[in-house]
């Protein structure tokens, strides 16, 4: 049979039907019948066509160790959301603390560091302290829950970002909750922040005229035995783009209070001096399915 736009799809839909692993069949058929759908949708020209290559090929060519653009390809186009979104609803994880993008700043290690400790190893920011508790959904506290925090500094950069300004390890740590399911630690207020706009993905939001914004927000990454982990975010709730994150990720159940304390005794408790500004942002983390 001669390829032609009408045998097209058929054609490359069945040169996949020898592979053994079902879920790629499945996975490959779908993409080439909705790429194909795509393709006679917006009918590009060679030079449209070499275009979009040129502009895949860019978004590889900017990743390294640091810096991927992939991710946040997926970020701009809203698929990271939809598919944390979507798998949080397919493993019934409604019951815990709502997920959110992973983004493309966790690249590194985060260092371990004690309850108390301080993230921040400038202090140049505005002082503030995190609090909280890990729970399982019935509200039973989980000690030795698993905490990954990483954030930007107060002007809107993570730590790979700035090699020369930032020591490795700023604005992360890894902590262990205490027998009440309790963390606390020290940082610096973040700062909302451009998503990096000197690659493909920033010439494609300059080009369809979005801004590249990230509302102000402290990644952590909760797990603990028999429980789902939860990939998610505190936003703070006063920060600019709170309502157009350029990533999509923004939901309301994560926005917390960073309100500026006076209290003298959660001061000394802490190690800060008033006024601090304070977090509290509690996890709960749905449990594992029942394996049968
Ligand atoms: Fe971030």
């Amino acid at each position: 049979m001669d390829f032609t736009v009408e045998t097209a799809t058929d054609a490359v839909v069945d040169s996949f039907r020898q592979t053994k692993d079902r879920r790629l069949r499945e996975v490959m058929e779908s993409l080439t019948r909705h790429l194909h759908a795509f393709v006679r949708d917006i009918e590009p020209t060679m030079e449209e066509w070499e275009a979009a290559i040129g502009f895949l090929t860019a978004v590889g060519q900017t990743c390294d160790h640091t810096r991927q653009e992939f991710i946040l390809l997926s970020d701009v186009l809203g698929v990271s959301m939809l598919v944390e979104t979507m798998n949080g609803t397919m493993n019934g994880t409604e019951t815990g603390t709502e997920s959110t993008v992973l983004g493309p700043f966790h690249m590194t290690e985060s260092p371990r560091r004690e309850l108390g400790d301080s993230i921040d190893l400038l202090g140049t920011g505005r002082p503030c302290v995190v609090s909280g508790q890990v729970l399982a959904a019935d509200g039973t506290p989980l000690p030795g829950a698993e905490l990954d925090v990483w954030q930007c500094n107060e002007d809107g950069f993570y730590d790979v970002q700035q090699p020369d300004v930032q020591p490795p390890g700023n604005g992360r740590g890894l902590f262990r909750t205490d027998v009440e399911g309790r963390f606390w630690f020290r940082t610096v207020v973040p700062s909302h922040y451009p998503i990096p706009t000197d690659g493909p993905v920033g010439r494609l939001l300059d080009a369809t005229g979005r801004h590249p914004y990230r509302p102000a927000h402290i990644h952590f990454i909760a797990s603990a035995d028999s429980h789902r982990p939860v990939t998610t975010h505190a936003f703070v709730d006063d920060s600019p783009y709170i309502d157009s994150d350029a990533v999509f990720a923004v939901k309301q159940g994560l926005i917390t209070d960073f309100t500026e304390s006076y209290d003298e005794q959660g001061a000394e408790r802490f190690g800060v001096t008033v006024p601090f500004t304070h977090a509290r942002f509690d996890i709960v983390l749905a449990p594992e399915p029942e394996t049968t």
